[in-house]
């Protein structure tokens, strides 16, 4: 099992997830962050800190969410735009620092107009 991080977090980016992790598993991208899921040991801390409820672990996410399980994934094993090599297992997202690249699914994810009306 591992914890999975899903379309909530694109553009909100509260981080208070990264700030919990124990074990410093969660990375960031651009838009949004990510889970490596080779290095999350399932201690559940971030979930209730999200405040968009963008986290669940993977056996309950829901049916909508569940491309995210795969694309948290793929964050780690195939190259970001720009970098010819995988991200990998780098053991610490405060020593990897922020990446500033997403995913093809998160950067073609459309952004929520938030002009006022
Ligand atoms: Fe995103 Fe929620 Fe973390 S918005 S950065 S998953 S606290
Ligand atoms: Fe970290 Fe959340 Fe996993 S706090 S260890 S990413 S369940």
């Amino acid at each position: 099992m591992t914890f999975v991080i899903a379309d909530p977090c694109i553009d909100v980016n509260d981080k208070s997830c990264m700030e919990e992790c124990p074990v410093d598993c969660i990375y960031e991208g651009d838009r949004k962050l990510y889970i490596n899921p080779d290095e999350c040991i399932d201690c559940g801390a971030c979930e209730p800190v999200c405040p968009v409820q963008a986290i669940t672990a993977d056996r309950r996410t829901p049916p909508e969410r569940r491309p995210h399980i795969a694309d948290n994934r793929r964050f780690f094993t195939e190259p970001l735009p720009g970098r010819a090599e995988p991200l990998g297992t780098p053991g610490g997202a405060s020593e990897a620092g922020p990446t500033g690249v997403d995913t093809q699914l998160v950067t073609d994810w459309p952004h929520t107009d938030v002009t006022p009306a």
